[in-house]
């Protein structure tokens, strides 16, 4: 690295927008402290003509950039390695919105923008932006496109890149591709824009992005329902898919060894259904029409499940706030699990066909080789999505478990995974995390042709090294 680095870096973003030494700190850390990297600088732009040139500048000199958004992700993308040789490229100054375009029903907007407040200004002008997820407090629209987010509305509305209609992004060479286009159709050729959505900052820097609007539902109903069974599970949402259709935005699944640690871990969370059924399942219909007609739908449905011995017991919030309680008990699965320890985290999808089969045989196998390990099943059922994270017995140390056991109960669960036609994720991309395992199962052919995109795209290597693929 040329010493003159630093000071170049200085004069393009100025000196009290390149954070070196202890300034660092909060910036080196993931959010479940499972990586923690060193860095060179932390840089904090505040326009793509800057983000160009520090690229070019950063590229000239041989040191590879570590994008970095709200630093809420799982798999370790944004955390930089340990040799103290990359600088992280940190987007929260980009955070403008740059336009609303009512007719079209898209938001422009950049990559530092939080998700939250995304949301809450298409709800000023009347609009949903319908990504949501537990960490949209402070997580950015850049990570989220980075990451291909799925979270809690993907059954109604899809994952981040099914909202993206456009992308601006700042190439592996400093070049600015400015694909701003708020089209829904557009076949000029490959999809360069599904191509960087996902590429978790290994192939370019996305700077900015036009997202779908949708009209605001004027009525929404939330229930908690209890079932006894996976294969009763599946059949419920079956029956609502069938019946409420486009109605249905939410299908969330969570065990009841998942919810006994969020109530350890926060009381309040206590699950109003009966008894602590097996299989506790949120699920959430809305509409543009009456609040009757959602209310008489959900009643309807929930009469057959009932009449057909699907389920023991639910519970319908009778108002918003009732229905945030439900949503709440359903994001505190994430927050008591990290306040446990850091459990072995798996983020699958499994056909749902093969679900029940899957999770049958796959617990039994954790129980036989880890007796007392708990299996803390959740996630997005509706999608199926599971979060089949696995914690040591009650009592066991959590560094020495997963210092034990963490591979073998990751290839365990992958190799299920692969056998019943899964994705060893779903939702929180790879990262560091997970490179050796995407390795093992995408497939030769599939493995060899993400490594010459990335050769394609950044031959020098400058954008996020040994993240997602490793050249
Ligand atoms: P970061 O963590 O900063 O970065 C993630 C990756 O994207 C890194 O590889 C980084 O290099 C890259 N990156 C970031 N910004 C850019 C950019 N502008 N250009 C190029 N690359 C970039 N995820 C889900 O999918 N669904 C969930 O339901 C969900 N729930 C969560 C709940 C909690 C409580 C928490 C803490 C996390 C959850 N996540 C979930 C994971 C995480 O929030 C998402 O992956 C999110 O999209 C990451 O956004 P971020 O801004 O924090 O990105
Ligand atoms: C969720 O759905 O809450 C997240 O993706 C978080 C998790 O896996 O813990
Ligand atoms: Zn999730």
């Amino acid at each position: 690295m040329p010493e003159h680095l630093i000071t170049d870096l200085q004069n393009i973003l100025g000196i009290n927008y390149v954070l070196i030494n202890e300034d660092m700190i909060p910036y080196l850390t993931d959010w479940r402290k499972k990586f923690t990297g060193k860095a060179l600088a932390v840089l904090l732009p505040n326009s793509t003509e800057e983000i160009a040139t520090i690229v070019k500048t950063c590229s000239k000199a041989s040191v590879s950039i570590v994008p970095q958004g709200g630093h809420t992700g799982f798999c370790g993308g944004a955390t930089p390695d340990i040799s103290g040789k990359q600088v992280i490229l940190n987007l929260k100054r980009m955070n403008q919105v740059r336009q609303i375009d009512v007719e079209n029903q898209t938001i422009t907007i950049e990559a530092g923008c939080i998700l939250q407040s995304v949301q809450e200004i298409a709800a000023q002008q009347g609009f949903l932006f319908p990504l949501s997820l537990g960490a949209e407090g402070s997580c950015m629209i850049g990570g989220n496109l980075a990451t291909n987010a799925g979270g809690t509305n993907v059954l109604r509305y899809g994952n981040t890149r099914d909202l993206c209609l456009g992308l601006e992004v700042v190439t592996a060479q400093g070049e600015i591709w400015d694909g701003l286009k708020g089209l829904r159709k557009d076949n000029t050729g490959y999809d360069l824009r599904g191509l960087f959505i996902g590429s978790e900052g290994t192939l370019g820097i996305i700077t900015a992005a036009v997202m779908k609007l949708y009209p605001l539902p004027i009525s929404q109903w939330t229930t908690l329902i209890a079932a006894s069974d996976i294969p009763s599970t599946i059949a419920i949402l079956n029956l609502f898919q069938k019946r409420a259709t486009s109605l249905l935005t939410g299908f969330e699944m969570m065990t009841h060894e998942s919810l006994k640690l969020t109530v350890k871990h926060f009381p309040k969370m206590a699950n109003p259904l009966k008894n602590d059924p097996p299989f506790t399942i949120l699920v959430e219909l809305s509409d543009h029409e009456s609040e009757d007609h959602v209310r008489k739908l959900l009643e309807d449905i929930l009469a057959q499940a009932f009449d057909d011995g699907l389920v023991s017991d639910a519970v319908i919030a009778t108002n918003l706030s009732q229905a945030n309680t439900f949503w709440q008990m359903r994001e505190h699965l994430t927050l008591a699990q990290a306040q446990e320890g850091a459990n072995l985290k798996h983020d699958i999808t499994i056909p749902l066909s093969a679900l029940s089969a899957f999770i049958l045989e796959t617990d039994a196998l954790v129980k036989k080789h880890y007796p007392g390990a708990r299996i803390l099943n959740f996630g997005h059922l509706g999608d199926g999505n599971l979060h089949y994270n696995i914690a040591p017995p009650e009592g066991v140390d959590y560094l020495a478990f997963n210092m034990n056991n963490e591979k073998a109960i990751h290839d365990l669960i992958y190799e299920q995974v692969e056998h019943f036609g899964g994705s060893i994720s779903a939702e929180h991309g790879i990262g560091q995390l997970k490179l050796a395992d995407l390795r093992n199962h995408k497939g030769a052919v599939a493995h060899e042709l993400m490594k010459a995109i990335k050769q394609a795209l950044d031959p020098k290597n400058t954008l996020n090294p040994n993240k997602v693929v490793s050249i």
